[in-house]
């Protein structure tokens, strides 16, 4: 029990003690009969607060107990404020009552000092907040989680600090369900406006075992021993567990810095280092004192440092920052591609935001254990190893690309996030969904030959139009309060709607009108905040007034869901209609109806077209809330063109007709995403009922003359889909004979070589499409990986061959092979096969080679291997809890075993909650990994069923837009399985 926080109120102690004795199995946790009958008491008490919480934030429930009488009313503010009492297990009631901090007291300095033993995991610091206060006040409220307090104090700031007396401090009290804490000044004692004054705490805690706060993680090296280096992530509510502060974004202040720490180790902080001296523990005890340099003004989430025995590689941007990369020893040579990237992407940056960055240095970080992909902490982002660390000779294009869209999304924080930080959570999409967009930009800038902005459809936007169109979707604006919610809003419409939005606007105003208006939002915002009406306001300028951003942008951001434009042609004119685009119209249960938009669902849409009259050039109306006609004297026309528009297009008559012509007999009039666009048109319409499944089938078709990357990921993506729901009909094998027909001359032209002359055949042969190297690469890896999800004999010939060679022989398989092989050998092998892949990852020190062995092993056919692979991720020692997601999803995502992980999700789940945190993002992601796939009124009563009694936390949105698509998917079945099979039992007699 030595490492526990102990903390000032009990119910946080007693939720750390259930998570290392749950998690770590072979931990006794012993206790006096007095202690126990302590913590039942505590227990209580917090169950009691928990149960006052949920009154609280769910007050249009009207629930009962709070007032005393059955009422559906809504409590008024009053009201609220009268019951809403937070009593205290001393019985003393928590003065403070909401969950947002006082904003009269603002900080303005934090001087931290912390000294971390990283063998005991003991932490002692300190810390001295200089603010001001706004308002006449004797109390200050703070936030502070697992911290104990040792001393604390609070002083006029004055020039000759020995001639101030401090205040009388009369109570200091911790609320742990708002993780706050209120320091009041005795009787007579206040603060007053237009003075400075400092806090200055002294506390204690323990270097957390978890992926949050101030955590401890490790890495083997090359001699086999294990290290430990400490480190922080503190987005978006985990400062308050590393040192007491106001932990909100708006409050930004300065900080300096003070980290001991022994010698073998070094230390890093948002800001370079400015002192580094000796100090003396006890006997023969020396320490290291260093000292950084002050920050900038910025926000707490924003602060990171680490205490690590690592290696490094540096070199300066022409500006003169120093941009350092750091491994752990030994992985240095994959840290070039890293650092390379990250001065050109900086410079491009400083040039394209027109504002230069603004700190000394910029240091990237490998973390072993990470929760995250990476986290842009000011001057100090750290990343998953796998985000980072790229070795030509053994690392795929996808992980190279992976590498370069991570670390141009962070680096695009460090402007928009860092410098110009969100006034409240509420804003997330500014910062996430504003670097979700320039990633792309960034790398497209970079690597031209990766097609970014084409990628920027299947990687950004389509994943956000299918998640949006269900009634569980919520507006990118959206009101959060607490951690758990804020927690849930790192999600796919506020990165992916976000990104897709920003690059909507960019297709109509060009990217240097945008530019020009991030610009002046940067310099007009600089070491401030600011909301998504600012940003607004800015492009407004930019454009001259010419067009209203906020008025139009008002309509994406504030309600939630997209348009389907219908389009139908009428005595030559073409007619386009707006509604909103659901794919559950008809269901009850996601409450659509009970959702209102201000805007009535309807949008200012960006209509954009081609038509064959001028194929490449691209034409736009707007239809402003409303209805479009115009004239129509065209072969064909295309709208949305490159699916740059946050739409979906229903062609009704001749102009469906006519574009279907088109594809099939000239596809390449029309670009890659627009023939991409048209794909995920035709299937999600068929998935919403709108058109019958004979659509897509019929477009399909013309995939035989496919040679693009962009158009083959957006359908195979949708048959994979099909796949998964059809699984257990007859139409299922039908299906995967119909895919191979489609697959088998692009699958013949890409070969099974990842290099060499091959390649230069390849690049000729598909040399009229606008494939690249790099795009080839990701296209041959679908198309083999299609071919052995279709058990084609002869492809997993081909790739068992070589996962034998390798296992048997150690045949080298090619980077761009490995995936596909390493699946098929582990899908098609047996014991030998998986057990080899085992060792292979546990031997491993490439991190992209890990993960794609992570990932492959989850594709074993034989239950018993499954199950045995699920129950290692219940050991920490075992399977890192960071990768847990991932193992979970890859053998749900398996046919064989759906069920299985759907059982152990189940049987577990108190241990994933205790592992990641009831309040994480990740559980929402484990939900939908296990169960969104399911297509059975069975299946859907038991997910029901089980979720009903549980506490989901974060995940609760994300539960719900899973059994919405287990709803759909039921439908869709009902609706389409006969049509398809007889449809494909024609097309293969055929
Ligand atoms: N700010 C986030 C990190 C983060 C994620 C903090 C979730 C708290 C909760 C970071 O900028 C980010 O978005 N990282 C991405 C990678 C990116 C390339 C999409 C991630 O972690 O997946
Ligand atoms: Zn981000």
């Amino acid at each position: 029990m030595k490492h526990l926080s102990p903390m000032t109120c009990g119910t946080g102690e007693a939720s750390n003690v259930n998570k290392r004795t749950l998690y770590e199995q072979d931990r006794i946790a012993v206790c006096s009969q007095k202690r126990a009958v302590g913590i039942a008491l505590l227990v209580f008490v917090g169950l009691f607060f928990v149960a006052v919480i949920i009154a609280f934030a769910t007050p249009l429930s009207g629930c009962s107990f709070l007032n005393g009488s059955i009422d559906t009313e809504p409590l008024t503010d009053e009201e609220l404020l009268e019951h809403n009492r937070f009593i205290l297990p001393s019985g003393e009631e928590f003065p403070w009552n909401k969950s947002r901090l006082p904003d009269f007291v603002r900080p303005l300095h934090y001087t931290i000092q912390i000294h971390p033993n990283l063998t005991t995991l003991d932490v002692t610091g300190w810390v001295v907040i200089q603010f001001i206060v706004l308002n006449e006040t004797d109390f200050i409220v703070f936030h502070s989680r697992n911290l104990r307090v040792i001393d604390k104090w609070v002083k006029e700031e004055v020039e000759d600090p020995h001639r101030v007396e401090p205040h009388n401090i009369s109570r200091l009290l911790e609320y742990p369900p708002f993780q706050q804490m209120y320091l009041e000044l005795a009787e007579g004692s206040k603060l007053v406006p237009g003075k400075n004054y400092s806090l200055g705490i002294r506390f204690y805690t323990n270097i957390s075992t978890e992926l949050e706060g101030f955590y401890l993680s490790s890495y083997v090296n090359s001699q086999g021993e294990r290290r430990y280096l400490a480190t922080t992530h503190f987005e978006p509510t985990y400062a308050r567990s590393a040192f007491p502060c106001f932990d909100e974004p708006q409050f930004k202040a300065t900080f300096k810095m003070i980290i001991i720490r022994n010698q073998q180790h070094k230390s890093l902080f948002n800001m370079p280092i400015k002192k580094i001296e000796t100090v003396y523990y006890g006997y023969h005890m020396e320490l290291w004192r260093d000292e950084f340099e002050e920050s900038v003004e910025m926000s707490t989430y924003l602060v990171a440092f680490v205490i690590c025995d690592y290696e490094s590689i540096s070199n300066k941007t022409t500006k003169g920052v120093e941009v350092a990369i750091h491994t752990p020893p030994g992985l240095l040579p994959q840290a070039s591609f890293a650092l390379q990237s990250a001065i050109q992407v900086m410079e491009y940056y400083d040039e394209f935001f027109g504002v230069p960055y603004p700190l000394p240095k910029q240091d990237l970080i490998a973390i072993p254990d990470f929760g995250a992909g990476a986290m842009e902490n000011f001057g100090l982002i750290t990343y998953r190893e796998t985000s980072i660390l790229y070795d030509s000779n053994e690392s795929s294009s996808a992980a190279h690309q992976w590498v370069a869209v991570v670390l141009a999304h962070e680096l695009a924080h460090q402007w928009f996030g860092n410098l110009v930080t969100m006034k409240w959570w509420n804003d997330l999409w500014l910062n996430e969904g504003f670097a979700s967009f320039i990633e792309y930009v960034g790398v497209d800038h970079i690597r031209p030959e990766w097609k970014m902005m084409e990628q920027f459809v299947i990687e950004k936007t389509q994943p956000a139009l299918a998640l949006d169109a269900l009634g569980s979707s919520h507006p990118i604006s959206v009101e959060v309060q607490d951690p758990r919610e804020i927690e849930a809003i790192f999600d796919t419409i506020s990165y992916n709607k976000g990104a897709a939005i920003l690059r909507m606007l960019e297709s109509v105003l060009g990217l240097n009108v945008l530019r020009h208006g991030l610009t002046d939002y940067l310099n007009e915002h600089k070491f401030d905040n600011a909301d998504t009406k600012d940003l607004w306001d800015a492009l407004s300028t930019s454009t001259n007034e010419t067009m209203k951003v906020k008025t139009v942008m008002d309509t994406w951001t504030l309600q939630m869901g997209y348009p389907l434009i219908e389009v139908r042609c009428e005595n030559n004119t073409v007619k386009a209609t707006q509604e909103r685009f659901l794919l559950n119209p008809a269901d009850n249960e996601t409450g659509v109806e009970l959702i209102q938009s201000p805007f009535k669902y309807k949008w200012y849409v960006p209509l954009t077209y081609v038509t064959d009259a001028k194929p490449r050039t691209m034409q736009l109306v707007w239809m402003n809330m409303n209805e479009f006609t115009m004239p129509y004297r065209a072969e064909w026309i295309k709208f949305n063109v490159n699916q740059t528009g946050f739409y979906r297009v229903h062609y009704q008559g001749k102009l469906w007709d006519s574009l279907v012509k088109t594809l099939l007999s000239n596809p390449f009039v029309l670009s890659p995403t627009d023939r991409a666009s048209l794909i995920d048109d035709a299937f999600t319409l068929c998935k919403a009922g709108v058109v019958d499944a004979s659509v897509p089938l019929e477009i399909a078709k013309y995939l035989m003359k496919e040679t693009d990357y962009v158009p083959w990921a957006t359908a195979l993506e949708h048959f994979r889909s099909w796949s998964k729901i059809l699984y257990e009909r007859q139409a299922h094998r039908l299906l995967m004979q119909f895919v191979l027909k489609l697959i088998e001359p692009i699958y013949k032209r890409v070969g099974w070589a990842d290099e060499g002359s091959h390649l230069m055949k390849v690049h000729l042969l598909l040399s009229y499409s606008s494939s690249s190297l790099h795009t080839i690469r990701l296209l041959r890896s679908e198309i083999l990986s299609t071919a052995i999800l279709c058990d084609n004999k002869e492809a997993v010939k081909e790739a068992t061959t070589k996962f034998n060679n390798w296992m048997q022989k150690g045949a080298r398989v090619p980077p761009n092979l490995r995936e596909v092989v390493y699946s098929a050998g582990i899908k098609y092998g047996g014991v030998v096969g998986w057990d080899h892949c085992w060792a292979q990852y546990n031997a491993s020190r490439i991190p992209s080679e890990k993960k794609l062995l992570l990932k492959a092993m989850g594709s074993a056919a034989d239950p018993w291997l499954l199950q045995q692979y699920l129950d290692a991720c219940l050991s920490r020692d075992v399977v890192r809890p960071q990768d847990v997601r991932t193992v979970l999803a890859v053998v749900a995502s398996n046919p064989s075993g759906r069920l299985l992980a759907w059982r152990h999700l189940r049987a577990y789940w108190m241990n994933f909650q205790n592992l990641f945190g009831e309040g994480s993002f990740t559980m929402g992601s484990l939900i939908t990994a296990v169960v969104s796939h399911f297509s059975s009124e069975f299946d859907y009563v038991e997910v029901t069923n089980f979720f009903s009694d549980v506490d989901v936390g974060s995940g609760a949105r994300a539960l719900n837009q899973s059994l919405e698509m287990i709803r759909l998917n039921i439908r869709w079945l009902q609706n389409n399985e006969n049509q398809i099979e007889d449809w494909l039992r024609k097309y293969l007699s055929t």
